[in-house]
């Protein structure tokens, strides 16, 4: 089926006054006080500012009419134009009949901590109304039809992302692309706090139809840096005489940045296996998959919060001196408790 008729075309609004000429008239009333004020002698002066605005004042006023004269029509003053999209179909699929993507679905792949993932998204507007004439004889016999083909204008009215995180990039809405046109979106999606993958959509309204774009973005875990074994002594040193110095200074970089606005598995992977499940890790670190001791919520949550006073094991809770918020290790604690499941039985 053609599509019945999308939009029309509003113009010819009157337009009464010819505010042009009338404010340069204004310059007439200024011009009166101006001169009966003055009782100062100088009246060359005066003349000759008189003269001045006199002859703006003129030239005002031929253009007024100029300007004026271009816009009339039938004893009103015409507006141009306005195409006023019909929205009656706006909650339709989009077709790709109407708007042509590049792509609907993008996909990009980021090392960890990228603050933000950009997405443009090209499209062309393909829209076409067909006219079918069938011209019948007087038994109701079609003789011929034809098809016309008019191309159509689109207007996107609403472009709605599917979360805060989310911005999209374009002109300000409703947006009215001309038949043929060629433009784009931009997608922004803010990773901050984010993990694994992403994926996010944007909502695109417009009077022929709506339609989600896409985006899936993979992040990268961190890479845990690999140390010469001088750094790793000096590392070591430190930590003796502080073991919160990892979240100070340079050693934050490493150990503390990459867990900021984390949870759960996001925030293991930045603040924990850093040491825990590091390759090349010091023999008193312990391998928290295969602990010789029960675990629970509650022993996950008291190692976060104090670690060990007298070993490496910093307190990672902010009461404690640590980087980490109560929601912060409420989630860790959770993820390990159900990640790493107790090998040893809980004691009776
Ligand atoms: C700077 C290195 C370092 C970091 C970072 C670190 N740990 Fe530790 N962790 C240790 C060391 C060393 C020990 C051993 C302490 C000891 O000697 O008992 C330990 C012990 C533990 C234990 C006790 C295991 C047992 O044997 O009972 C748990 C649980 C633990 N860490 C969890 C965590 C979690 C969760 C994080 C992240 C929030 C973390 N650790 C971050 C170094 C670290
Ligand atoms: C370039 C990144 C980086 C910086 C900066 C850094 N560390 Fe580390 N740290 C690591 C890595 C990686 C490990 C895991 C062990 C390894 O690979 O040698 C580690 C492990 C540790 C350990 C556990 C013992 C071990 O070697 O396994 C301690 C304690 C430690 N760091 C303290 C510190 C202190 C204190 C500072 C600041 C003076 C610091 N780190 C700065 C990357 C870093």
């Amino acid at each position: 089926m053609p599509r019945s008729n999308c939009g029309s075309w509003k113009g010819n609004v009157p337009f009464p006054l010819n505010t042009a000429i009338s404010r340069h008239y204004s310059c007439f009333l200024l011009l009166v006080p101006v001169t009966l004020l003055s009782s100062n002698s100088r009246e060359q002066i005066i003349f000759r500012s008189m003269r001045r605005c006199f002859i703006s004042c003129v030239f005002f006023a031929i253009m007024g009419i100029f300007v004026t004269n271009n816009g009339y029509a039938d004893g009103v003053f015409a507006s141009k134009p306005v195409y006023v999209p019909n929205v009656s179909h706006e909650s339709d699929p989009l077709s790709d009949s109407t708007l042509r993507w590049d792509a609907t679905m993008k996909t990009t792949n980021v090392p960890a901590d990228t603050a933000n993932a950009h997405f443009i998204f090209y499209f062309t507007n393909v829209a076409v109304q067909v006219d079918r004439t069938a011209k019948t004889n007087a038994d109701g016999e079609v003789l011929w039809m034809t098809n016309g083909m008019t191309p159509l204008p689109v207007t996107i009215l609403d472009v709605h992302p599917s979360c805060g995180c989310t911005t999209a990039q374009l002109p300000p809405l409703p947006w009215t692309l001309p038949p043929g046109a060629n433009s784009r979106i931009g997608v922004t999606v803010n990773l901050a706090g984010k993990y694994g993958t992403v994926v996010k959509s944007v909502t695109v309204s417009t009077d022929q139809g709506t339609r989600d774009l896409i985006v899936q973005i993979m992040i990268r875990p961190p890479v845990i840096p690999v140390l010469t074994d001088a750094e790793r002594i000096q590392q070591m040193a430190i930590a003796k005489a502080d073991r919160q110095a990892v979240f100070k200074n340079d050693c934050a970089n490493c150990h503390e940045k990459h867990g900021e606005y984390k949870y759960g598995q996001a925030l293991y992977v930045a603040d924990c296996a850093i040491c825990h499940d590091a390759k090349n890790r010091a023999s008193m670190v312990p391998d928290l998959h295969s602990l010789k001791v029960p675990t629970n919520d509650e022993f996950w949550r008291t190692w976060i919060n104090h670690g060990k006073p007298g070993t490496f094991m910093p307190a990672f809770s902010s009461a404690d001196g640590g980087p980490l918020s109560d929601m912060q290790i409420a989630s860790l604690a959770a993820y390990l408790n159900s990640a790493i499941p107790s090998k040893v039985p809980q004691p009776e």
